[in-house]
């Protein structure tokens, strides 16, 4: 690469840290608030919002680039809390072929595409070999293009459940690499992951649909074991995320200290009011049933994993409504991975259609997503002093909130990701 590639990269970085940005937006979503603020101006500084509201009270510093967004609606970048980069269109045992370098590989396309559909952060919960650490990394040192990431490396479970890998025959030996046993070595195991960069930890506690041999309405992780991970890893600063369909498993995990249950499917009304009384986030991935049943078969899901989806997936959506109904707490997350990442955003229009307003599925996946994660302070919301992660929509999300499957721009830290020209 020649001299003045590299000078003129140099002197584009400087300048993307230097020059403000001002974005004049048709409207800007104020989420808090709940309303469009008619033509709106945000100033970004560096990697941060310095201002945000109505033109008219905006004051602008005079050497500032504009991007007209006009004609859009921005909105604060998306955050999706339960996505699998490193997973792909190979399931069952075609993902046996699969390599550990090729699926980070994959994980590095699956960033980029998840960014540039608008989720400027992402939460993933587990992936083999660390490679979701490898990812975050690379992402934060500017290497590869992808959202902000918070990540588990390997999940937590018992010796033949959900976070197993029991697609082998016995004589293969094969156990995946967050499976431990009992409460000291499931402490053990949380120290290690932490150890090797894990920003949350995430176990299972139920059976799941993709597992071979369990049964997502079945207990996993004993109440016991949950207790020993949780409080070992809140000491390090480190929240749980835990998988669970089952009711009980629900309620074993709630009561254990988990900071959220994802799926809950099953979950019943001890287990709503649980939720709401230790401020546990319900985690509801209710778009993947569509994509599971129309396409899992193709992409080599196990026939059991069909059929254990068609127990699960509609008494989820419902359960999701009763537990929105009840005012538990939920972050959007949609088990990207399962179903094809950057269709991330088509879950919106599930919620919708299963209780919520627009309003309340977009907090889901900026306020409430961002509180979730311990980020409440930096992303979730387009305000002063936060990262300057901004998108926009052509159209009015509010009134229709599949705007949300097209977003037009992405800026991710002051740097416009997609829809520069306009
Ligand atoms: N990873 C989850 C599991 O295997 C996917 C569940 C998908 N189904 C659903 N209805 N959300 O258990």
């Amino acid at each position: 690469m020649s001299r003045s590639w590299w000078l003129a990269a140099l002197c584009l970085s400087v300048s993307v840290a230097a020059e403000p940005v001002v974005l004049r937006c048709g409207s800007l979503l104020d989420v808090r608030a709940d309303r469009l603020v008619a033509n709106a101006v945000v100033v970004v500084e560096g990697e941060k919002v310095q201002q945000a509201g109505p033109a008219s009270s905006a004051t602008p510093p005079g050497a500032a680039k504009t991007i007209d967004l006009s004609d859009a609606v921005c909105l604060p970048g998306l955050i999706d809390v339960h996505v699998h980069l490193t997973s792909g269109e190979k399931r069952g045992y075609q993902s046996l072929g699969v390599s550990l370098p090729r699926k980070t590989v994959w994980g590095v396309r699956n960033a980029g595409t998840t960014l540039r559909a608008g989720f400027t952060t992402a939460r993933n919960v587990g992936a083999p070999g660390y490679a979701d650490v490898a990812l975050r990394d690379a992402i934060e040192e500017g290497d590869i293009e992808g959202p902000r990431l918070l990540v588990a490396g390997p999940s937590l479970g018992i010796t033949g459940g959900h976070c197993d890998d029991n697609l082998l025959a016995p004589e293969f030996r094969h156990t995946s690499a967050g499976v431990a046993d009992g409460p000291w070595a499931a402490r053990a195991k949380v120290r290690e992951v932490v150890k090797y960069g894990a920003d949350l930890i995430k176990i299972c506690a139920s059976g799941g649909v993709m597992s071979k041999g369990d049964q997502p309405g079945t207990p996993q992780y004993t109440p016991e074991e949950m207790r020993a991970i949780v409080e070992e890893a809140h000491k390090l600063g480190r929240k749980v995320a835990a998988h669970a369909h089952g009711a009980q498993s629900i309620k074993d995990a709630i009561r254990s200290g988990v900071d959220s249950v994802e799926h809950a499917s099953f979950i019943d009304q001890e287990g709503i009011a649980l939720a709401k009384q230790y401020g546990t986030y319900l985690v509801f991935d209710i778009y993947n049933d569509d994509y599971i049943l129309e396409h899992g078969a193709k992409a080599g899901m196990l026939p059991e994993s069909i059929e254990k989806e068609r127990q699960v997936g509609a008494v989820q959506r419902e359960n999701f409504r009763q537990a929105f109904l009840a005012g538990a707490r939920m972050a959007f997350g949609t088990d990207a991975g399962v179903y094809p990442h950057g269709d991330n955003g088509r879950q919106f229009a599930y919620m919708v259609k299963f209780g919520m307003k627009p309003i309340q599925a977009i907090r889901a996946a900026t306020l409430d997503a961002a509180s979730l994660l311990g980020w409440a302070d930096k992303v979730g919301a387009v305000e002063p002093g936060k990262w300057a992660d901004i998108i926009a929509v052509r159209g009015n999300p509010l009134e229709d909130v599949r705007t949300l499957e097209q977003v037009r721009f992405v800026m991710k830290g002051g740097r416009v990701v997609k829809g520069a020209s306009k």
